[in-house]
């Protein structure tokens, strides 16, 4: 087997971890799908569900990572020594596949939206007028796939080149910015008029809002929003040296991770209420209210833009994830064939996302399971594929690991203690898979047997 990249710095790793973990999840899926599942009742299950599921889950996938030092697929047979566990890995770079089809519609919508914005498209509308142009932009079927294809472009150019060299030093800048100015926009949003409406909506929780559907969302969004079940964060840490602090990294991706989704949903909500919207209003939902917000602010444009980019940058680092396990996938990390793979995975990847990308606008009355095809392969991913996935990985670290091998791979590098380590195990054998099995089953309507 080819030598595995490594990464250049320790905060290298934890940057580019985190920049797969945050992405299209947090800023434009977790208020859309927060405001469609309820509020604060939403927000406080995706918590929970982030730090009792997703945070051992993490843990788990970083430890056989960094054990196997091998590729997404070969980890499995390689730990267990029997290959046909390599199945795990499969479906992982399966759906990884699925997965980026459609993502990088949403991040060419965003790349519509800085053209737009550049060329004076966005001054001086209502907001009712910001929710038309969204559905405008995105029923243009060239435009949408032009922009789809630019953002696979870039996406294939900067993994062709090599992880490191890609992601390490743009999230280093880019990530800090982003967080600033999220802050910005919260401290605008929450001065509008009505502001606290949002903030109550989003942080009081009624229960009597969830529906079996919105507990499985909700699931599906921590595992979405980490990355988790696809083997994304187990490749990454096995381009890992021993000496890096797996607990601290994880945990410093999930605290991250969970400020991005409030800050969003800080941001998103007080506009949502003080500009008369629907929360429920779906995938639009921060294209129509944002711009609104910026128009709000002095130097709106120049903020809006600014936004836009770094937008656009989270969804490129977490595009670069996705890519990156199907092309160490497929060349077991033989450098000598990463260019070529990752063109012909890119362009494949591309094709299959067409039908998606055209269900906003030729396609938008084709259903499928009720469901439009965009819609479908984003529950399919999110709520069946991820879960199971996770399921899976929580059931192969935890039973086919000895658990004195996890704890001294925990080790290296990390001062954990014992008891950390033994209430992440536990929750990973029992409680993460019951967990999974029951919202499943739930969302089946075969709960009540
Ligand atoms: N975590 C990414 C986001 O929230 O946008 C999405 C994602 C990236 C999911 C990579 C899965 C993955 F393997």
């Amino acid at each position: 087997m080819a030598q595995q990249e490594q990464w250049k710095s320790k905060i290298g790793f934890v940057l580019a971890a985190a920049g797969s973990a945050i992405g299209l999840g947090a800023i434009w899926k977790f208020p859309y799908v927060a405001g469609t599942g309820g509020g604060g009742a939403f927000l406080l299950l995706f918590l929970a569900f982030t730090l009792v599921l997703g945070m051992p889950l993490l843990l788990g996938e970083f430890m056989i990572g960094r054990m196997g030092q091998s590729s997404p697929i070969q980890t499995y047979g390689k730990l267990a020594l029997n290959p046909k566990w390599n199945f795990i890995g499969k479906i992982g770079v399966f759906t990884s596949f699925l997965l980026l089809s459609f993502y990088s519609v949403v991040g060419g919508w965003i790349i519509l939206y800085i053209v737009k914005l550049l060329s004076g498209g966005l001054a001086g509308l209502t907001q009712d007028q910001y929710g038309e142009l969204f559905g405008d932009i995105i029923s243009n079927s060239y435009s949408t796939i032009a922009a789809q294809l630019v953002f696979m472009l870039v996406t294939i150019l900067v993994v062709a080149k090599g992880v490191q060299k890609g992601i390490e030093l743009a999230s280093k800048v880019m990530m800090p910015a982003l967080l600033i100015l999220f802050l910005l926009l919260v401290i605008r949003s929450l001065s509008l008029d009505g502001a606290m409406e949002g903030v109550k909506f989003l942080l009081v929780p009624d229960f009597s809002k969830l529906t079996s559907e919105s507990i499985l969302f909700a699931l599906g969004q921590a595992f979405f929003t980490l990355s988790l079940g696809v083997s994304v964060m187990l490749t990454y840490a096995s381009y890992l040296p021993k000496t890096q602090n797996l607990p601290q990294s994880a945990v410093s991706i999930i605290i991250l991770n969970i400020v991005i989704a409030l800050l969003a949903g800080l941001a998103i909500f007080p506009g949502v209420f003080s500009f008369g919207m629907e929360p429920n209003a779906g995938p639009v939902l921060i294209f129509s209210v944002l711009p609104a917000v910026f128009a709000h602010m002095p130097f709106g444009t120049l903020f809006f833009l600014a936004f836009l980019l770094l937008f656009l940058f989270a969804a490129f680092t977490s595009a670069f994830s996705m890519i990156e396990i199907i092309v160490a996938a497929v060349t077991k990390n033989d450098a000598s064939k990463r260019k070529k793979s990752t063109w012909v995975i890119g362009m494949l990847i591309f094709i299959v996302g067409v039908p998606s990308c055209l269900s906003y606008g030729v396609l938008a009355d084709v259903h499928i399971f009720n469901k439009t095809i965009f819609d479908l392969m984003d529950y399919t991913v999110s709520n069946i594929l991820m879960p199971l996935g996770a399921l899976l990985i929580a059931i192969f670290v935890s039973r086919k690991i000895p658990k004195g091998d996890l704890f001294a791979e925990l080790k290296q590098g990390s001062s954990v203690g014992y008891t950390f380590f033994s209430i992440c195990y536990f929750l990973l054998k029992y409680i993460v898979p019951i967990a999974i099995i029951v919202v499943f089953l739930d969302a089946a309507g075969l709960s009540d047997w």
